[in-house]
């Protein structure tokens, strides 16, 4: 390693242990891993860590509500983590878990000299109690009635209707969402870190630099709102790690996260002896320290963090990098469109860097939200990088391989393109320090345009069948390969997978930045497979139907109205809650159709005022479609979409009578409002 190789240490943020890893979360994992393959790639030193975030009440009561330990759990997700993330090719130097000696160890001595430095306060204060669980319920296990708009079954931190904020405290109606009790007030005491300490220490750390703008407007807001205490500690039962001088507390799960980027490094510190923990966690050290995360969570990380870092003696981050979120189609990935995808679901058919590819496309240094657009996605992928820059090995290989024994020429076509391509090398790479990906790609992109020019105008498929021209063209076909070599250089740090077929097939050493300089000449090469095929557009049909199918009871056959039901006994009771969570909504049928092979069916288009939806019913012995078109109808607007042989099903609508032909859906105009509840 050169005087110039820099050590740096990368983060991304550390996945929750309670469910599985999304395209969302790719978004972070793809962006932070292309960064940190790139300064590998450059000849630093960089070493990415991560960890799985295991602690916390919605743990706590998942593996309660499946029957094993919150320990049991968290290491089967972390598995599941952890192959998800291999196959991707995320390539972490470390892995671990917040739930581990080091980061118990690191908490405790964040928290120990925290307190000793006087910037942990302790006092009582009222909390929402669920008396039959005998635990006090965090803001999102309580709901009720909105104190502002009253609009009903409201979390107890906010409300989705009125977008009001208050206290679970002044919630009207509250039950647990646990178990349905009625919380009852209580008090208890708690520990807190006092932020405003930090305040002029977190002004200028911001002003240095360390954060991107878009954040830097946002911190703006909340430093004019004050800096308050903030609450670090949560009461038993809580799966986390106990405060040390206080029993049956523990450390808030926010806590203990971001230190899980400590512990994970001094993990891989007890395994692999040139690694220094203090050489890169104390002040004044010439190594780097970025955190990737995503906007949502930039609160913890550019103000809790370097705060608790900088108050217990450690050095603060070089900067935290936040990315957007992702869409898909330009909406929000919602499961009832099957765009809530699953990495798995994405495995199951598609090639990952594909996906790979297409991320870096979009990415920027900025903070807006990317876009997965399935069309473009598979037109940008096959144009790119099958069609572009696949394509300029595979049009020069075989004539390599048969006339000239699989070895390169001694001299290059065009000396002068090979190094205008080399040259770009120093601007691309800018780019990618820079996190601007998608520059970085269009970049490339436009020398594979250029590579197949070349290719274009000299013809050697022309050439070849000429006498005489074999040194031609074997300088032409030379000079291809070489450009080719140039272009997989440039993509490494997004496709590790076709580098590595890559530099089979050329018959090299893996390849590092600096080699671009010098051309691959009088070398003998592999033969030639393909490395990429194209994306077929049924195979992203097959993921986003599997991705509606792994709904919650997706795999159900029609609701069908089951006929009179007179003489069957009135079912167990319900309580009002259960019934007030049922969402009834005046809908106008706005379109009626048979649906082929079922001879219950009709299928539904309701319009809510503003939104629409697909529903089939099993309503056809009464009804025509031309009887039910302009009507109106109640229906059920908040029944979880369900999966069935016709399509999806994205509500219900209400019927009444004996039934055959004497079923009653509609209901009339007067009074009625588009969306309007019925209850
Ligand atoms: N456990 C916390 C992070 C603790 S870091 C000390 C957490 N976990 S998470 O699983 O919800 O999210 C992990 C990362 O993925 C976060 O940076 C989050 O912003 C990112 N994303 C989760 N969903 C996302 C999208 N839909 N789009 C882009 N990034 C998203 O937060
Ligand atoms: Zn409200």
């Amino acid at each position: 390693m050169s005087e110039n190789t820099r050590k740096i240490l990368v983060t991304s943020a550390l996945p929750y242990a309670n469910g599985p890893i999304h395209l969302g979360h790719l978004v972070e994992y793809i962006q932070t891993d292309i960064w940190v393959r790139f300064q590998k790639l450059r000849g630093h030193n960089c070493t990415y860590v991560c960890a799985d975030d295991a602690h916390g009440t919605p743990i706590m009561l998942r593996a309660q509500n499946e029957g094993i330990t919150p320990e049991a759990l968290i290491e089967r997700i972390s598995g599941e983590h952890q192959a998800d993330f291999a196959e991707f090719g995320i390539g972490f130097d470390n892995y671990h878990s917040t739930h581990s000696k080091e980061n118990r160890d690191c908490a405790s001595t964040i928290y120990t000299r925290l307190r000793d430095g006087g910037h942990i306060a302790t006092r009582t204060i009222t909390q929402a109690y669920d008396p039959e669980k005998e635990m006090f319920l965090p803001d999102r296990f309580i709901k009720g009635d909105c104190p502002k708009c009253g609009a009903e079954d409201q979390y107890g931190d906010s409300c989705e209707v009125c977008g009001a904020t208050y206290s679970p405290t002044e919630l009207k109606n509250a039950v647990s969402a646990i178990s349905g009790a009625t919380p009852v007030e209580r008090d208890s005491e708690h520990h807190f870190f006092k932020l405003g300490d930090f305040e002029k220490m977190l002004r200028e750390w911001h002003k240095a630099g360390h954060i991107q703008d878009g954040v830097a407007a946002k911190l703006k807001e909340w430093f004019e709102s004050g800096l308050q205490d903030w609450d670090i500690s949560r009461d038993a039962p809580y799966f986390g790690f106990e405060i040390p001088d206080a029993p049956g507390k523990y450390f808030y799960v926010w806590l203990d996260a971001p230190i899980g980027y400590m512990a994970s490094f001094k993990n891989l510190c007890s395994k692999n002896s040139a690694y220094d923990f203090d050489s890169y966690w104390l002040p004044g050290g010439e190594t780097e320290l970025y955190h990737f995360i995503g906007k949502d969570i930039a609160y913890f990380h550019t103000l809790f963090w370097p705060a608790m870092l900088h108050g217990a003696g450690f050095r603060t981050p070089n900067a935290v990098y936040c990315h957007g979120f992702l869409t898909v189609d330009g909406k929000k990935m919602s499961k009832s469109r099957g765009t809530f995808i699953m990495a798995r679901s994405y495995l199951d058919h598609l090639q990952p860097e594909y996906l790979r590819y297409y991320f870096a496309a979009k990415l920027s240094s900025g903070i807006d939200d990317i876009d997965l657009n399935l069309e473009d996605f598979q037109a940008r992928v096959n144009s790119d990088l099958v069609g572009k820059v696949v394509n300029i090995a595979s049009r020069c290989a075989g004539f390599i391989k048969k006339r000239f024994d699989g070895k390169l020429a001694e001299t290059l076509g065009d000396e002068g393109l090979f190094n205008t391509c080399s040259r770009a090398g120093s601007e691309i790479a800018e780019l990618y320090e820079a996190r601007e990906f998608g520059h970085a790609m269009r970049q490339i992109m436009s020398l594979a345009d250029l590579a197949n020019q070349y290719i274009d105008e000299q013809k050697p498929w022309v050439i070849a069948k000429q006498e005489g021209s074999d040194a031609k063209l074997h300088e032409i076909c030379s000079m291809g390969i070489n450009l080719y070599r140039l272009l997989v250089t440039y993509l490494k740090p997004v496709l590790p997978q076709l580098a590595a077929g890559s530099e089979a097939f050329l018959n090299i050493d893996p390849l590092q930045w600096d080699h671009i300089k010098e051309p691959l000449l009088g070398h003998a090469i592999n033969k030639f497979k393909p490395l990429m095929t194209r994306i077929d557009k049924d195979k992203i049909d097959a993921m986003l139907e599997d991705s509606k199918q792994n709904l919650p009871g997706g795999e159900s056959e029609a609701p069908a109205l089951s006929g009179p039901l007179a003489d069957a006994p009135i079912s167990d009771t319900i309580n009002y809650d259960d019934f007030a969570k049922i969402d009834l909504r005046i809908a106008r049928i706005v379109k009626a159709e048979h649906v082929e092979k079922a001879d219950k069916l009709l299928q539904l288009t309701l319009d809510l005022g503003g939104e629409q939806r697909n529903v089939f019913a099993g309503i056809k012995s009464a009804y025509a479609p031309e009887d039910l078109e302009g009507k109106l109808t109640v229906m059920v607007a908040n029944l979880a979409p369900r999966k069935m042989r016709f399509g999806l099903s994205e509500g219900m609508v209400l019927a009444a009578g004996p039934g055959g032909k004497d079923l009653f859906i509609l209901t009339p105009d007067e009074g009625a409002e588009l969306g309007m509840r019925v209850k």
